[in-house]
């Protein structure tokens, strides 16, 4: 099963969006990426402690627009593969969810696993 999002004209280009999407068990915030054309769709969830990236809904971007960056304690993250480059959980990962574009329309996988601990982190807050 699959689930409408939105448009991708409302991602920008090397820009993320947040959003709310309604997984087989339950709604996750997530925040959609746009790099290359290729929109991908990762958990609203750091890897250090299971936090939301943004502080301010919406606001993931570093000062440098380059990378996505959590607000807690500053950690990174590529914008295509989610990977952490610096910060306290440097060398994981954001948690990605299947995704598919089209015609225009971002599409998550409704079946997509979101892994046990990330489940502990976020009832933990
Ligand atoms: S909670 Fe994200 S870097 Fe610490």
């Amino acid at each position: 099963m699959e689930s409408q999002i939105t448009s991708v004209q409302n991602i920008n280009e090397g820009g993320a969006l947040a959003a709310v999407v309604e997984l087989h068990d339950g709604h996750r915030r997530v925040i959609l990426t746009r790099k290359g054309g290729v929109v991908r769709v990762f958990l609203n969830s750091c890897p250090h402690t299971g936090v939301r990236l943004d502080w301010v809904p919406g606001k993931f971007m570093d000062l440098d627009d380059e990378f996505l960056q959590c607000a807690t304690h500053g950690a990174l993250f590529e914008l295509d593969s989610g990977y952490c480059v610096e910060g306290p959980c440097s060398g994981q990962y954001l948690i990605q969810l299947g995704a598919k574009l089209r015609d225009g329309i971002v599409f998550v996988d409704t079946e997509s696993e979101v892994p046990r601990l990330a489940l502990v982190h976020r009832k933990g807050k």
